[in-house]
């Protein structure tokens, strides 16, 4: 993680609003509700940086919550996540400045790290944001976006799991960071957040066009007939449910900006060449010309995603040849 986006976000993100005094002992009551896990761990706990000093940088983020339920259901090995065999709190062993027994690994590092080298031997352990790209390289309905999508990681990914919507009042902020606060009460508030609907409507199919027609090169093909309503519900439809998708396309536009990338979030977004042009800017050498612009974007969703057809190879299919 850029440490600049960083301090930024933290600004952005602050507790204030978040935390405010309750009256305490309504969370436990919902928590009743939570389904509970076969292992016998907490159904989903909220996680605070832990610290061994009182420390501001501690208030910054809104605390996580971790549903563990979904979790252990969707992984096979609990060595996955506990990667020392012992299925004990993360925070044990890293917190926000790091302990001997985590190897100096902090809190952030354990949690957010991106490039995790790789040992082989099945040990490796993994963070959160390590194991999401993972999944969304790997699963094929995921992959095909996920191979053209350069993520912002902005104030709205973090928000996705600093995410506690639960009343905490100071004490019970002053004891998590402290490591003081029990599981049951980690556990009770938790309940709220995983009962509070997600408020996100994503635009549909519908609110694109139809059809497009790209000819804005058209010379010695002619021009493309975008099937744009057809590929938007078949990449929505194939995810449709998915939590951890669910989780993270958090806002109304994001799917769309999977095509429509770089530009702010919109319904009505820009065409690819009022940036992409037809030979090459120079003052923009790494970014590809128009025709190459659409035939990375094109090819690079269907091959990630297996599409049988159109081949990649397969020129007439897009465009017919002029006679
Ligand atoms: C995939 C989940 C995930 C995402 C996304 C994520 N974090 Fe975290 N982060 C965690 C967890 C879990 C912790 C440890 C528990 C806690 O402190 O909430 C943590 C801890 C932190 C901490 C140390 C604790 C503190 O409050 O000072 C900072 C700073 C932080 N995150 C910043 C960010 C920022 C900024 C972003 C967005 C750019 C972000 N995180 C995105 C999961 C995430
Ligand atoms: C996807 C990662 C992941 C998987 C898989 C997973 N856990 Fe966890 N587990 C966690 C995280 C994260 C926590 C919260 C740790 C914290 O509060 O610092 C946790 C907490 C726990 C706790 C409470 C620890 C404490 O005392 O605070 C127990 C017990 C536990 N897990 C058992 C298991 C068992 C048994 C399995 C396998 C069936 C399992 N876990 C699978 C990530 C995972
Ligand atoms: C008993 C102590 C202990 C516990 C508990 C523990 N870790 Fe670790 N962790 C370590 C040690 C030691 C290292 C450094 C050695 C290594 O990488 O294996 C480490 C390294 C890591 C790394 C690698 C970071 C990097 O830069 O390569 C990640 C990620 C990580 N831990 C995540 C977690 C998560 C998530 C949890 C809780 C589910 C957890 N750890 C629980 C001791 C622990
Ligand atoms: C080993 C892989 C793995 C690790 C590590 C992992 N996740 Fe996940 N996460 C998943 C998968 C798979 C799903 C989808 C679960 C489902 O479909 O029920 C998911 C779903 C989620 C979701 C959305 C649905 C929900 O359960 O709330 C959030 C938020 C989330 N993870 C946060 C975290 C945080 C925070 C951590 C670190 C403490 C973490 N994840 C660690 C694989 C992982
Ligand atoms: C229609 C295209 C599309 C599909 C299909 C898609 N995603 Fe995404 N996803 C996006 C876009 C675009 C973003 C980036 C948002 C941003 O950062 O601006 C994103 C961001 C994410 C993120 C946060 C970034 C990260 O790496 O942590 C997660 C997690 C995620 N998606 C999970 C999934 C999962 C799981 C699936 C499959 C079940 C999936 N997505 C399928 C377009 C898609
Ligand atoms: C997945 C669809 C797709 C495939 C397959 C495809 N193209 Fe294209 N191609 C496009 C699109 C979209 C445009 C932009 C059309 C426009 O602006 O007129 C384009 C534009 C072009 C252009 C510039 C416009 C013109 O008419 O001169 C050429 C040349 C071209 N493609 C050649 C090829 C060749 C050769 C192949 C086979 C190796 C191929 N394309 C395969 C989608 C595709
Ligand atoms: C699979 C990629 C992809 C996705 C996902 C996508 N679009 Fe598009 N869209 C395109 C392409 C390609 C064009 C043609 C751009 C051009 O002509 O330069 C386009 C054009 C448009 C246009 C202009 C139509 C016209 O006639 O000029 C609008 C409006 C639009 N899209 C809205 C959306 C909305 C809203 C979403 C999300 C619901 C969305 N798009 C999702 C690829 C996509
Ligand atoms: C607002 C400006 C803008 C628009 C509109 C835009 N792009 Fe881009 N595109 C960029 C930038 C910026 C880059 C990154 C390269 C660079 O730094 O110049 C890029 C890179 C790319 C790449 C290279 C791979 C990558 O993601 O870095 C492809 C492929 C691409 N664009 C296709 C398209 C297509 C297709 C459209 C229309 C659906 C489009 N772009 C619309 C600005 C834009
Ligand atoms: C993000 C992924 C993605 C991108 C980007 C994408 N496609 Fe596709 N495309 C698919 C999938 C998935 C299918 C097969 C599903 C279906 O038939 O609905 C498909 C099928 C097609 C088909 C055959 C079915 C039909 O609608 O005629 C054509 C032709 C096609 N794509 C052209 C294009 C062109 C041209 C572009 C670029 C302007 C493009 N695609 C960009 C995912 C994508």
């Amino acid at each position: 993680m850029r440490n600049g986006t960083v301090l930024l976000l933290l600004a952005a993100l602050a507790l204030a609003g978040v935390v405010c005094l309750s009256a305490p002992g309504t969370a436990a009551a919902k928590a009743a509700t939570l389904a509970s896990t076969d292992s016998g761990a907490p159904s989903a706990i909220v996680m605070f940086p832990v610290s061994a000093k009182p420390n501001p940088k501690g208030t910054a983020m809104t605390p996580t919550v971790f549903n563990h339920l979904n979790h252990e259901k969707a992984v096979a090995k609990c060595e996955t996540c506990h990667h020392t065999g012992d299925p004990v709190a993360c925070s044990t062993c890293h917190t926000i400045e790091g302990k001997a027994e985590g190897n100096f690994v902090t809190m952030e590092r354990a949690m957010h790290a991106t490039h995790i080298h790789k040992r082989g031997n099945g040990t490796t352990p993994t963070s959160c944001v390590s194991c999401h790209e993972d999944v969304t390289r790997k699963r094929q309905e995921c992959a095909g976006c996920h191979n053209i999508v350069v993520p912002r990681h902005d104030a709205a990914w973090c928000a996705s799991c600093h995410n506690v919507t639960t009343s905490i009042t100071p004490e019970q902020l002053q004891q998590g960071i402290d490591g003081t606060l029990s599981l049951e009460q980690r556990e009770s508030l938790a309940a709220d957040t995983v009962h509070t609907p997600k408020p996100t409507r994503m635009l549909t199919p519908m609110d694109g066009p139809y059809k497009v027609r790209i000819d804005a090169l058209a010379e010695k093909y002619l021009p493309n007939n975008f099937t744009h309503r057809r590929h938007v519900s078949s990449l929505m439809e194939k995810i449709r449910g998915d939590k951890l998708a669910r989780a993270f396309h958090n806002q109304p536009e994001t799917l769309c900006s999977t095509c429509h990338h770089r530009s702010p979030l919109s319904a009505t977004p820009p065409k690819c060449g009022s940036c992409h042009t037809k030979d090459i800017d120079h003052r923009y050498p790494d970014r590809p010309n128009l025709k190459a612009a659409y035939h990375l974007q094109c090819m690079g969703c269907h091959k990630a995603m297996n599409v049988g057809r159109p081949k990649n190879t397969d020129c007439t299919t897009c465009h017919k040849a002029r006679q």
